[in-house]
């Protein structure tokens, strides 16, 4: 094909045409929305980094995931702040821990909208890492016991699938194990799969008080330059039985979500993590940006490199928009 016989723009001429002619749509049923979720009542306490995004209370999280279901996201991921922050992380798998309350919360007022947690320790823990550390290093294999407890009493207050984000090797069995053996055999996993050591979760560090108090995550998050570690990391996860792969974060990591894509048919996350939202926000606050425009342009990029869900703090606004057209 060449010009003057093929003519790119013909079929750009309308908006009709444009719209059969195009090749990825972004549709709500990809999102999932990330809830923080802290303790007492009638609390909604904003991220000041992330604006449109609080930290709730259980009620305030209750009626929260109300809206975005009635928006037509069909699935939240929770993060949860302790009352009370220790060497082991305690609160993440206490009965009565915040992320407990909140699915028994939310399950009980919306039995269908699908209920994710991020399992990770970095919330709960003292030092802020997402494992036990001994002698100033995050132990692995000391870790995976504890995530496996987190899991499991997850899925003993009603969550339908958990989301380890902590990057410690062998988590994703570990937890398949111990949900087997508890009877949560049809619980699936959807595991951080190519989790990057990234400046981009900055926002989130606020928003869910998990900076790490020494140190960094390099020892246990990926480099951002490796794509062929990616690819072993997620193959690792699917070995271990992982449900879902996700790649994170999702826009400078393009490149992996693609090739995440064609090596493996399972359904491909990506996590449009928080520095990626603030950006967009910030860039919108001044009027240097479009924000409608430059956030669909986004997910819609996010989706076009092989994502199937797209976890986003645009959840709830992208749904509005996509309900307008
Ligand atoms: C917990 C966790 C993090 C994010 C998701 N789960 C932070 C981190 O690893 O430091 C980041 C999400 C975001 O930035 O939006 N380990």
């Amino acid at each position: 094909m060449y010009f003057p016989v093929y003519r790119a723009r013909r079929l750009r001429k309308s908006e009709t045409l444009r719209r059969m002619v195009r090749e990825t749509k972004v549709s709500v049923d990809d999102f999932i929305y990330p809830l923080f979720v802290t303790h007492g009542r009638k609390i909604r306490k904003e991220i000041s980094s992330m604006p449109g995004i609080a930290q709730l209370s259980v009620d305030w999280a209750v009626r929260e995931a109300e809206e975005t279901f009635r928006l037509g996201v069909p699935a939240v991921i929770l993060f949860g702040l302790p009352k009370k922050k220790d060497l082991r992380g305690s609160e993440a798998y206490a009965r009565s821990g915040i992320i407990q309350q909140a699915i028994r919360a939310i399950k009980d007022k919306l039995p269908e909208l699908v209920v994710i947690t991020d399992v990770c320790l970095c919330e709960y823990t003292s030092h802020g890492h997402c494992g036990v550390v001994v002698k100033g290093q995050v132990d692995n294999d000391a870790t995976l016991e504890l995530l496996a407890k987190m899991s499991v009493s997850h899925a003993e207050a009603g969550a339908d699938m958990v989301a380890p984000s902590d990057m410690m090797d062998g988590r994703v069995q570990a937890i398949r194990q111990a949900l087997d053996r508890r009877g949560f055999e049809n619980i699936p996993i959807m595991a951080y799969a190519a989790k990057h050591a990234s400046g981009f979760y900055g926002p989130f560090r606020e928003a869910a008080e998990s900076t790490p108090q020494f140190g960094d995550r390099r020892s246990y998050q990926m480099d951002p330059s490796n794509a062929r570690e990616a690819l072993r990391e997620v193959a690792l996860d699917v070995q271990e039985g992982a449900d879902i792969i996700m790649v994170k974060p999702a826009l400078p990591y393009l490149d992996i979500i693609r090739a995440v894509r064609e090596e493996f048919n399972l359904p491909v996350g990506a996590y449009n993590v928080s520095g990626e939202y603030s950006m967009i926000k910030a860039a919108a606050q001044r009027g240097w940006l479009d924000e409608e425009r430059v956030m669909m342009e986004v997910l819609t990029g996010i989706k076009r490199a092989g994502a199937d869900l797209i976890l986003t703090y645009f959840a709830k606004d992208a749904a509005r928009l996509l309900a307008k057209k």
